[in-house]
């Protein structure tokens, strides 16, 4: 068994080789990817991803849409209306199976099979990569999103431990503000506010968060959970500074690393920022889980992936292959995600060395411990869960709850429900 295996394998690659080969005879690999990542340490890290591709012989180019991954999804979108759709494009979730059913995506299998990535590829994410059973998209990491900056200088001067439940969380919040200093660093976008929201839903009611956040029930929008939620979101807006509008997530978290501001929730793209802006772990923030009322160890799962649209010009689809290559190679998956914040889509890389941080180090061993305690859920605010269609009502409504504090919780959670029904 194991040696037709090993023959399969071997004539695979062998048969990968030569049609790499036919084809390398005329083309030269090229791409050009569509990514979200316009600055800072999101830019750095893609451009290893330019530096490695040309490295292995590629001709590298890249359209970065500035703004977050809906921004990016639009021009997809505009751009295969038009006829022009894009070799390599990052992209999420439930859109990979959209793009996927309209026939227009390539298929990875044969790479896959030749490079085994069954075998190396984190469980949790083959299923969104093969949502028909065949792979269709690279997993380039696992960005935890359910993280908590908390100021190191102002817990040691106030005498504050972490809080691990969300009433430790406003108690903190009291004190912090009682002694004139701001509790929440945030700036207020509608993905930012909606990330934060995945945090206070998931903390208090994990099987709301399913019923509501991955499958789009209305119901659950409208049940008492939702509205405790919005009533706990509503009561952070208090313990947050009158700035946040127009605020960046990197200001935020300068704030709270600066010790301007006691708490940051964020995904973990924020520690390769911290890391390019010379703060460090245990000096300058902590990072822990955000508050969760049900005890043990929680991950709200965020992936940023590749998909590659059918090319016509030889040179496109050899570079389609290399890329695709380049970013299951155990060296990008250290090199990026060292720089990314996250870690690899591989289970097969250590993170204890190679320069990850000690919070992305507690982050595969949180992934574990959730999937071991079956906690472990996809992050609708990033994209993972439900069609953006979903998830972009949902976010006008929670940013415009964060905006107007006339809104009550009850309309919050009646808004988010009629603002989903309204779609479906
Ligand atoms: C993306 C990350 C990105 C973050 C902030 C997330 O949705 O998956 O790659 O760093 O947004 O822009």
């Amino acid at each position: 068994m194991e040696k037709t295996r090993q023959k399969l394998r071997t004539a695979a690659i062998a048969a990968l080789a030569f049609s790499t080969s036919a084809l390398a005879l005329h083309a030269q690999p090229k791409t050009n990817m569509m990514h979200q990542w316009a600055q800072g340490s999101e830019a750095a890290a893609i451009a290893k991803l330019g530096e490695m591709f040309e490295a292995a012989g590629g001709k590298w180019e890249q359209t970065a849409i500035s703004g977050h991954t809906s921004n990016t999804l639009a021009k997809l979108r505009s751009d295969v209306v038009a006829g022009n759709a894009p070799a390599a494009v990052q992209l999420k979730g439930p859109e990979i199976t959209e793009w996927n059913q309209t026939g227009q995506t390539a298929n990875l299998d044969d790479l896959a099979t030749a490079e085994g990535w069954d075998a190396v590829v984190a469980p949790e994410l083959i299923s969104v990569m093969k949502p028909t059973g065949h792979w269709v998209a690279a997993p380039m990491n696992i960005h935890r999103v359910n993280w908590l900056y908390s100021s190191k200088k102002i817990l040691d001067e106030l005498g504050l431990a972490v809080p691990g439940t969300w009433d430790e969380f406003n108690a903190a919040c009291d004190k912090i503000v009682a002694a004139g200093k701001i509790c929440i660093a945030h700036g207020a976008a509608d993905w930012a506010d909606t990330t934060t929201f995945d945090s206070v839903v998931y903390g208090m009611d994990i099987d709301l968060y399913r019923k509501a956040f991955q499958e789009a029930d209305t119901e659950a929008m409208r049940s008492q959970g939702m509205i405790d939620a919005f009533a706990q979101l509503r009561k952070m807006v208090g313990y947050m500074d009158s700035g946040i509008n127009g605020r960046s997530w990197e200001q935020s978290m300068a704030m709270t690393m600066d010790g301007d501001a006691a708490f940051f929730l964020m995904g973990d793209w924020t520690v390769a920022s911290a890391n390019l802006a010379g703060y460090n772990e245990d000096v300058d923030y902590l990072c822990s889980q955000t508050p969760v009322n049900w005890g043990g160890n929680g991950y709200i799962l965020n992936a940023d992936s590749v998909v590659f649209f059918k090319q016509k010009d030889p040179d496109y689809i050899e570079g389609q292959q290399l890329l695709a290559k380049t970013i299951m190679s155990p060296e990008f998956q250290v090199t990026f995600n060292v720089a990314k914040g996250s870690i690899p889509s591989r289970t097969d890389v250590d993170l204890s060395t190679g320069g990850f941080t000690q919070c992305q180090q507690k982050s595969q061993s949180d992934l574990k411990a959730s999937v071991a305690e079956g906690t472990l859920v996809r992050s609708m605010a990033h994209n993972m869960t439900v069609l953006q269609k979903y998830r972009g009502a949902m976010m006008e409504v929670i940013t415009e709850f964060v905006a107007d504090t006339s809104i009550t919780p009850e309309q919050g959670a009646n808004q988010l429900a009629d603002a989903v029904e309204a779609q479906q």
